[in-house]
């Protein structure tokens, strides 16, 4: 039976369960958020001998890493002529590098803890079908030429796509990640590592070394030496302006099981809409997945169109049996698309965070885990410089920051201005808008019994006006990507508290 929205990793992995934080806790590191980065950093400094307390506000995978499509691959699309561009060949060979250094570690990890995760060495493929993507490929395979990146140029792929050629970058992977994590999950727990779920951490931050953190509703802390924000958007912001350098992008997999056979390899477009495709499976069956369509958060279309334009592809490539699964989830990118990675701000010691993976966190969450555990133990890392959260590359950042900010600014305001016609009454079942209540903007959906639910849509995050998203019945930030049910819950950061609830009566 199709089960919809649901992730294949969620669905076929049993995870373990933890409490909520209930009491006072002293540890070493503190780290807030389950996702890769989180598990990954904590277990390799559980391994050192550190006590590490693992936090998340819901459950442990049910962020993006629960929703990704796992391709453990140093070809991020369209990445090494710009970052040659930006910030010279040496640096983006290190980009190079700390990526191909975190599949090995990885592929050491599977091994060595005989996890089975379905870890494959793969061929990635990045692909051009039309002229314009066709000159951007080619500027992109001299930079891998000048790079020394072991990349073939190729006229034809192993699939049947006609292109003008592609990239073939060997010796890569793909794998089940959450099997993956949550046999990492086991050897934190083993080391004598804590691990709490239901338990948001409050942005605030009080005092110094060593420093407490708090549940929004102050009754718990936990006091420690270090604190990695590991939350996907930073959840305290420490004077970095992550708010401003920052934007979500959703994007969208559907899991079809082919009428004719997917001859293997993980490949992406350079052609927009974005398409990517790797192969899975479940209970013993061969799946594809195709992913792509990405979109800023609370910008996009129809949730359905999306899915619809996917499944359109899958089937002219490879025909469809059926449809398993399906699911959307979204990830952040920085100004100069190189993570924040490292101490939150310059002046700020003991704090750290990783974040803006712009969907390629299998590997640069990985490389996270591996650079703070050194910054925390005190040892060089040479991709330190590279990632810190403080760098400053003049040409892309300066035009970045006013684009990101102008955006932000946009959708505050066009979110505020806009008129809006539909009012409550005209809602059906199952049906959720944007409408007027009483002279109001509000949000509205009525559920499926008939109730109507009502919410104010000023994002309790910085104030941008919520969307309705349709597919997955949510109110989407197009600011910084939090996410909220129909009720007015969180769903995803950085905002903290609810959308107010509005008396539908009122
Ligand atoms: C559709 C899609 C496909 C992708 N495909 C690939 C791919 O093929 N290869 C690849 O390399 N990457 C891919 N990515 C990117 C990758 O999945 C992400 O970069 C990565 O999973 C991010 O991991 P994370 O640990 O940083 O965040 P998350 O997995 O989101 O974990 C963050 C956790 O922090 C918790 N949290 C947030 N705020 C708080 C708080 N205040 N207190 C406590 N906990 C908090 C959340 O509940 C969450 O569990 C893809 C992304 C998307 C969206
Ligand atoms: S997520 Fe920042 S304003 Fe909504």
């Amino acid at each position: 039976m199709p089960q919809y929205p649901e992730s294949l990793w969620r669905a076929s992995t049993e995870l373990p369960t933890f409490p909520q934080l209930e009491e006072d806790i002293k540890v070493d590191v503190a780290i807030v958020g389950a996702g890769i980065t989180g598990i990954t950093t904590a277990y390799l400094l559980s391994q050192e001998g550190l006590k590490v307390a693992l936090l998340d506000a819901g459950r442990i995978l049910e962020g993006t890493t629960g929703h990704t499509t796992a391709k453990v691959t140093a070809q991020h699309g369209l990445i090494y002529d710009e970052l040659i561009q930006h910030l010279g060949e040496d640096l983006a060979a290190k980009y190079y590098r700390a990526n191909s250094e975190a599949i090995e570690w990885m592929a050491r990890t599977v091994k060595e803890l005989d996890i089975p995760c379905e870890w494959k060495e793969e061929d990635a493929y990045l692909y051009a079908e039309g002229d314009q993507a066709e000159a951007k490929l080619r500027n992109e395979f001299q930079a891998y030429e000048k790079l020394g990146i072991p990349g073939l140029w190729k006229e034809t792929l192993p699939i049947a796509l006609e292109v003008k050629g592609a990239i073939h970058l060997p010796g890569q992977a793909q794998f089940h990640p959450l099997a993956y994590l949550k046999r990492l999950v086991e050897a934190i727990v083993k080391a004598g590592g804590v691990i709490y779920e239901n338990t948001t951490v409050s942005k605030k931050l009080e005092g110094t070394r060593p420093f407490t953190l708090t549940t929004p509703q102050g009754n718990h802390t936990v006091t420690c030496q270090h604190i990695i924000s590991a939350s996907h958007f930073p959840f305290t912001d420490g004077g970095g302006f992550y708010f401003s350098r920052l934007h979500a992008e959703r994007s969208y997999v559907v899991a079809m099981k082919p009428k004719t056979p997917f001859a293997g390899g993980m490949y992406i477009s350079v052609d927009e809409p974005i398409r990517t495709l790797r192969s899975a499976s479940w209970h013993g069956e061969s799946l594809v997945l195709v992913g792509g369509e990405g979109h800023k958060t609370g910008q996009g279309i129809c949730t359905y169109q999306h899915y619809e334009n996917l499944e359109a592809f899958g089937d002219q490539l490879l025909g469809i049996e059926s449809i398993p699964f399906r699911w959307s989830a979204q990830d952040l990118f920085t100004l100069d698309k190189v993570p924040y990675i490292g101490q939150i701000t310059a002046s700020d010691e003991g704090i750290y965070v990783a974040t803006g993976f712009a969907k390629w966190g299998m590997t640069t969450g990985t490389v996270s885990a591996r650079i703070i555990t050194d910054q925390i133990q005190e040892r060089e890392n040479p991709y330190s410089e590279l990632f810190s959260p403080s760098r400053f590359h003049p040409n892309p950042s300066i035009k970045n920051f006013i684009v990101e900010n102008a955006n932000v600014a946009k959708e505050m305001l066009s979110g505020k201005l806009g008129i809006v016609y539909t009012k409550p009454e005209d809602l059906q079942k199952d049906e959720g808008s944007v409408v007027t209540h009483y002279g109001r903007r509000a949000g509205a959906y009525r559920d499926t019994e008939g109730e109507l639910h009502l919410v104010d849509t000023t994002c309790t995050h910085l104030g941008c006006e919520v969307e309705w998203n349709e597919g997955e019945r949510s109110w989407d930030c197009p600011c910084h990507g939090s996410r909220f049910g129909y009720d007015g819950n969180v769903l995803e950061g950085p905002a903290q508290e609810p959308l107010k609830k509005l008396d539908a009566y009122a």
